[in-house]
């Protein structure tokens, strides 16, 4: 595709040095329809990045964007705070009756501020409450937002440099496959936990993504998820699962941790829950962890009632039949196919290709390789992110609703850009 310079000066001039993701993808988006975005020059490129998992229905959904339109131009509620609405009713009641229920999950549901950050904050919030404790144990490799109780718990030491104060009251443990493959898992933690003089403060909580997204794809198993669940009730402490980038469907199942059969305390929720990219997040709890005072938590975004809209337009459209998984259970095999197919070709290029569901990994050997192809797929049409600690993983992470022909098309583009940077 032959890429006329777009005007970006005012992005420039009048925009922070801190924007990111404008740079890797130089022009000025416009338009967007399912899994294709269109810039202002017209070009439209394949997105396999989805609003770094906010967009697992595609852009602009339509029937979302039909419940959507027809709530604004009844007047609906737009904002409220965390009044009552109908809007929000509707939404509780297909969570209910669609996902709570159906998985026999017993949880409270909170709306804390609409992004993912912001429940990480109330479910450590509320898990030191719970138990009356300060320390947090989070895993190598974490991400688990950008406000500074989050930054507390992620891994990044680039990203916990930007937050200019001392991070407190996280301990790091290895995640699944950190150590040498030999070593029994927790071996280290429990041990810590049992050692009256191994100074870790006993913790309130343990928070665990199944799969780290940002951190390079890291794919927990479910043993290990299972191992670590039994070990937070032998040690008296909340299992918090972050499934912000991995719920909602991502790996197959509605929550990521259902394949492992496991029930954590809390789990966090954003992204995609709205369906739409609209801002909406969910702490979700055990009842008997739900010990707030009214209004001891709040924020002025908690009710995104046209979010709610979309997210329970999302819910009855694609959870209620329970086709979702399967569907996207099928589509990453596709996917999977293909990396298998691009690993091959290129011996050496790659130490490993790793996923679950629709999120997959492709670790390059030479660190700088990722972001050359990232590069290169841009230039053919082809949106995908870098991942891990070195930014060494290429990331992928279409929309759920992406065709197979669209996830042949786009992994056909990625073999070229592979095949023009190995
Ligand atoms: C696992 C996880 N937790 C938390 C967050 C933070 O979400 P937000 O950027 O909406 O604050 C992210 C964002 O990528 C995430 O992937």
């Amino acid at each position: 595709m032959t890429i006329t310079q777009p005007d970006l000066s005012v992005f420039e001039t009048v925009e922070s040095e801190v924007r990111s993701y404008c740079r890797g993808w130089p022009t000025v988006f416009d338009r967007a329809q399912g899994s294709r975005l269109t810039d202002e020059d017209g070009h439209t490129y394949l997105d396999f990045f989805a609003g770094a998992g906010s967009l697992n229905y595609g852009h602009n959904n339509p029937v979302l964007k039909r419940a959507l339109i027809d709530y604004i131009e009844r007047d609906g509620i737009t904002h409220g705070l965390d009044m009552s609405t109908t809007a929000k009713r509707a939404f509780l009641e297909s969570f209910q009756n669609i996902i709570l229920r159906p998985r026999d999950l017993p949880y409270k549901v909170m709306f804390p501020g609409p992004t993912g950050a912001n429940s990480v904050e109330a479910a450590l919030k509320l898990a030191r409450k719970v138990k009356g404790r300060e320390s947090i144990v989070s895993f190598t490799n974490a991400f688990h937002g950008m406000s500074l109780g989050a930054l507390a718990v992620t891994g990044n030491s680039m990203k916990r440099a930007g937050a200019g104060i001392p991070l407190v009251h996280g301990t790091p443990m290895p995640f699944d496959n950190y150590l040498d493959g030999q070593t029994p898992d927790f071996l280290w933690f429990e041990r810590l936990l049992e050692d009256q003089g191994s100074g870790l403060n006993k913790p309130a909580a343990v928070i665990v993504e199944t799969v780290q997204g940002e951190g390079g794809i890291n794919v927990a198993r479910a043993d290990w998820l299972r191992a670590l669940a039994a070990l937070c009730e032998r040690q008296d402490m909340l299992l918090i699962v972050d499934d912000i980038q991995m719920g909602c469907g991502r790996t197959g199942a509605f929550f990521s941790f259902e394949e492992a059969g496991i029930v954590p305390d809390i789990v966090t929720v954003s992204k995609s829950i709205s369906g739409y990219g609209l801002p909406l997040a969910l702490t979700l709890f055990k009842p008997e962890l739900d010990i707030w005072e009214p209004g001891e938590h709040n924020g002025t975004f908690r009710g995104n009632n046209p979010a709610f809209v979309t997210a329970a337009a999302a819910l009855d459209t694609y959870w209620a039949d329970g086709q979702m998984e399967k569907q996207t259970l099928g589509r990453g095999e596709i996917v999977e196919g293909h990396l298998k197919a691009i690993v091959a070709e290129h011996p050496g290029a790659f130490a490993e290709y790793r996923g679950r569901g629709l999120v997959w990994g492709l670790e390059c050997t030479d660190k700088e390789l990722a972001n050359k192809i990232a590069k290169r797929a841009f230039e053919l049409g082809l949106l995908i992110e870098t991942s891990g600690p070195q930014s060494e993983v290429v990331k992928l992470l279409p929309a759920l609703t992406t065709t197979p022909e669209e996830l042949d098309e786009g992994l056909r583009i990625l073999a070229r850009a592979v095949r023009d940077c190995a």
